[in-house]
């Protein structure tokens, strides 16, 4: 088989850039190794940058999201039964749109459906051959049968745990990494949202994070030690945890009900330079990771493709500045966001090995965003999305 740009990896990324470059007349073939309900059943965060939504309009498919999201014009934070609010509208012009990953995933496959894209699940062995040649090809099993592909590109879009990272050389690619000593234990419940804006609550006790889907379905979220496990965190116990870190207020109205997922996802910034290795291409979080502070994940892996789609578009006119630059151009913008995502996280989460210096600093840091203009039209800034 033959196709122009192997996509490898069918989440948010790959589905993204498969529409594109479908709508501009490039041929694509997504391999995919999980099954279609696997990919939709994972739980993912859900705040989109304006940035983001237009992307999904340009690739066409911005109806459910214009018609069903929630656009938000700020947020909560809250501290030691205080809270503030940054206004994004009034900082920055731009509004966020509440809108969950997993539906930005069906609304893409849907999308992908319709056009007869090629999405194949259920592949095994991905390899990545001759990806530093002028002919690249991808080896994969498919029910026992071995097959070709063969491309111009290839977009490693497979996530932090796929191949396409792993096959650039280690004398190539520079790898940072920081793990923090913590997770977040996410359920989601079909309760009224305690709020109608996200509230980041600061407390010596953990992080906490009151977010939604819709007007019906609620997510929230308590910080806890990585030795924990979701199953040991009765319904109970999370919904009395979460009450003692929100704003009175807030606890006091909170509706509970059973969780209908619960689940607890370490934290992590990570990079990996560069972004392109000859006709390999990474995107999405099989370069990046950043801590869910900030919701920046799948901001990030459309940004990305928003570079690697016009480079790709513009190479097929006969012009590879896009290409050559999308390494750098991606790159400048993933620093900002991972920056933002590890100060968020560190000004709201309580580290154990923090010394008592360390604690005046972050008070210190919150009352400064709370009293500051400036300080919270840089959050509100970052929060809506840098420009592309
Ligand atoms: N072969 C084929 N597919 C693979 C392989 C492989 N070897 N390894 C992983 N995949 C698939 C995974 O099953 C997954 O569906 O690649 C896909 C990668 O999807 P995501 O992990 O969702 O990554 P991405 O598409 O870059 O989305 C960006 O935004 O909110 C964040 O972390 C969140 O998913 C998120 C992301
Ligand atoms: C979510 O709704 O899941 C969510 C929202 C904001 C975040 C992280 C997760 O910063």
């Amino acid at each position: 088989m033959r196709t122009q740009v192997a996509i490898i990896g069918g989440g948010p990324s790959g589905l993204l850039l498969s529409q594109l470059l479908h709508r501009a007349g490039i041929d694509t073939v997504v391999l995919e190794r999980q099954s279609r309900d696997y990919v939709l059943g994972r739980i993912r965060a859900g705040v989109l940058e304006w940035g983001a939504v237009e992307m999904l309009r340009e690739a066409g498919v911005g109806k459910r999201v214009d018609a069903e999201g929630l656009p938000h014009d700020g947020t909560y934070i809250a501290t030691r039964n205080r809270g503030f609010r940054i206004d994004f509208r009034r900082h920055t012009g731009q509004q966020v749109m509440v809108y969950g990953q997993t539906e930005v995933t069906r609304d893409l496959y849907a999308a992908r459906d319709a056009m007869d894209g090629k999405v194949i699940h259920g592949v095994e062995g991905v390899t990545i051959h001759g990806a530093d040649t002028d002919a690249p090809h991808v080896t994969y099993t498919l029910d026992g049968t071995g097959h070709r592909l063969d491309c111009d590109f290839v977009a490693g879009c497979d996530g932090f745990h796929g191949v396409s990272r792993k096959t650039i050389p280690a004398s190539v690619l520079k790898e940072f990494e920081r793990v923090y000593p913590f997770g977040w234990l996410g359920v989601l419940s079909e309760t009224p949202p305690v709020s109608h804006e996200l509230i980041y609550a600061q407390h010596e006790r953990g992080f906490a994070l009151c977010s939604m889907r819709h007007a019906a379905l609620a997510r929230y979220y308590v910080q806890v030690p990585l030795t924990d496990k979701a199953e040991d965190w009765s319904d109970d116990a999370f919904w009395a945890e979460l009450k003692r870190r929100i704003p009175a207020d807030a606890a006091e109205t909170l509706i509970t009900g059973p969780s209908i997922e619960k689940s607890i996802a370490p934290l992590r910034s990570f990079v990996a330079e560069p972004m392109r290795w000859g006709r390999l291409f990474l995107v999405g979080d099989a370069a990046h990771i950043v801590p869910p502070t900030g919701a920046k994940g799948l901001n990030l892996a459309v940004s990305d493709v928003h570079y690697l789609y016009h480079g790709l578009v513009q190479h097929y006119q006969g012009e590879d500045e896009g290409i050559d630059r999308y390494s750098e151009r991606a790159l400048a913008r993933v620093w900002k966001s991972e920056r933002f995502s590890w100060s968020m996280t560190t000004l709201l989460h309580t580290f154990p090995e923090r010394n008592a210096f360390e604690h005046r600093m972050q008070e210190a840091e919150l009352d400064y965003l709370e009293s500051s203009d400036a300080a919270q039209a840089s959050l509100a800034e970052n929060y809506v999305g840098l420009p592309y």
